[in-house]
């Protein structure tokens, strides 16, 4: 697997999908963080996502992890913050893809849309695939300006 370090959070529509990804990396040994929320207690999730975001803006974290509801919120929260590309994955090939050709550096989901086994799937696909760069690499800076 990859070495890298993850920051995940979700809101209450999450937190139940932010458990499972847990247990996938423990069962991995893939290093990462939780910052919550810690019992699907209700919250208002441009406060996760903003955390989560800051975190791998600052490079604290090399990737973030984001679960709402549908997982659309946390996208549109995360991605005011400067050098953050987050997207919203339900699907395995998006998931390569936002990896490879957009340098996703966080990942976010929606709880109520996956279930846990095609979570997992696209989770492992986006940590494993690696930017391509080159043409893509101009394209990503265009976004930063
Ligand atoms: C909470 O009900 C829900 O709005 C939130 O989890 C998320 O889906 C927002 O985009």
């Amino acid at each position: 697997m990859t070495n890298v370090n993850i920051a995940i959070g979700s809101d209450h529509g999450g937190f139940v999908l932010k458990e499972v990804i847990k247990s996938y990396f423990e069962k991995n040994n893939i290093k990462y963080q939780d910052f919550g929320v810690y019992n699907g207690e209700k919250t208002d999730y441009p406060v996760i996502a903003k955390k989560i975001a800051k975190l791998v803006a600052d490079s604290e974290f090399d990737k973030g992890i984001l679960i709402c509801g549908s997982g659309l919120g946390v996208a549109i929260a995360a991605n005011k913050v400067k050098g953050i590309r987050a997207v919203t994955c339900h699907d395995t090939y998006s998931s390569k893809m936002s990896r490879a050709h957009n340098n996703a550096n966080i990942l976010t989901m929606g709880g109520r849309v996956v279930g846990p086994d095609l979570a997992c799937d696209i989770v492992k696909i986006w940590l494993e695939t690696e930017f391509e760069g080159g043409r893509h690499q101009v394209r990503v800076d265009m976004i930063e300006e």
